[in-house]
């Protein structure tokens, strides 16, 4: 199948890319070659004649969301739009990748895929834009919201493994009430690859099993780095002040891709499976 890739580049794209060339003909379109932000994105997309497009691009500096909630819209929002029109215009079915953080965070039991959302912040809010614009303009699109993602160069594993080969003074400090589902990229490509072959268009939880706060993800992957002297402090949400609040309580729960045959293995295995590639 003939499929377009925007964000080519990022930490997901990239994966995406080595994953789906294995059986497609891909055309990667990275950030310097084309601009969600500019409505030419459309005719862009459509010249490259695809039989589906991915869409895993997204302005993701939640703080920097935050403090330009309009350029958030511009790109996470509108940018869809574009990429949305472009598959009405090619009859092509689009893959949406979308976030834990459409969810208030304010449950007590992981997130299935058709629970109420509710964004509590700017990056969430463009990000809901995004979907929501997904389904009012296809007939047929897959949602897949990923969480906590981990695959690439810059992610929360490589803070903690940088921070833990020189820890500062104060020593690691982690947020012990911010829980979520740790997910490897490589996994999701994956996935993706499985779910593209079938027709079953709707929204998908594409996150390895299990959660964890953050204070217990960076423990995790201090013990298995080898670092387990290195000690962690826990501290609050409340105490960790940035620009973006995160919604505290987003563990995603694979209901719809587990029906389909479509299962992750647990975070603490993918991790293993990172740190390996790392040749940690
Ligand atoms: N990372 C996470 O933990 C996480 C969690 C939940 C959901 N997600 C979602 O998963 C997807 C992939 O995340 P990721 O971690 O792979 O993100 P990433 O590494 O930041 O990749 C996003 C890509 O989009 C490109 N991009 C940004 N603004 C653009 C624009 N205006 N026009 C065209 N391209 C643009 C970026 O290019 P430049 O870098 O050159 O700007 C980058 O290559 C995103 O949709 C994100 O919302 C991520």
């Amino acid at each position: 199948m003939r499929i377009a890739i925007i964000g080519a580049n990022g930490q997901l794209g990239r994966d995406l890319c080595a994953t789906l060339a294995l059986e497609h003909d891909l055309t990667p379109l990275d950030h310097a070659t084309f601009e969600l932000g500019d409505p030419a994105a459309v005719e862009q997309l459509v010249a490259t004649n695809a039989e589906l497009v991915i869409h895993p691009a997204a302005y993701t500096n939640v703080d920097g969301c935050a403090r330009d909630p309009a350029l958030a819209y511009r790109i996470n929002g509108l940018g869809t739009q574009y990429v949305a029109l472009a598959c009405q215009k090619l009859n092509a079915p689009l893959v949406y990748i979308s976030t834990n953080e459409v969810f208030a965070g304010a449950a007590n039991t992981p997130y299935v895929e058709y629970a109420a959302t509710g964004p509590v912040n700017a990056y969430g809010w463009s990000k809901w834009a995004g979907e929501q614009v997904v389904r009012e303009l296809l007939d047929r699109f897959y949602i897949v919201r990923v969480a906590w993602l981990f695959g690439g160069e810059r992610n929360f594993v490589r803070t903690v493994l940088r921070l833990a080969a020189n820890p500062p003074e104060s020593g690691l400090r982690m947020v012990a009430d911010e829980v979520g589902s740790p997910t490897y990229t490589p996994d999701v490509s994956v996935a993706v690859m499985q779910l593209i072959k079938q027709p079953f268009y709707g929204t998908y939880h594409f996150v390895n099993s299990g959660a964890c706060s953050r204070y217990e993800f960076a423990r995790e992957i201090l013990d298995q780095a080898g670092y387990g002297a290195v000690p962690i402090t826990p501290i609050a949400l409340a105490d960790y002040k940035r620009d973006s609040t995160p919604p505290p309580y987003t563990p995603l729960a694979n209901v719809a891709g587990a029906a389909l045959g479509i299962i992750f293995r647990s975070w603490q295995e993918a991790l293993a499976a990172y740190l390996a590639s790392l040749k940690i």
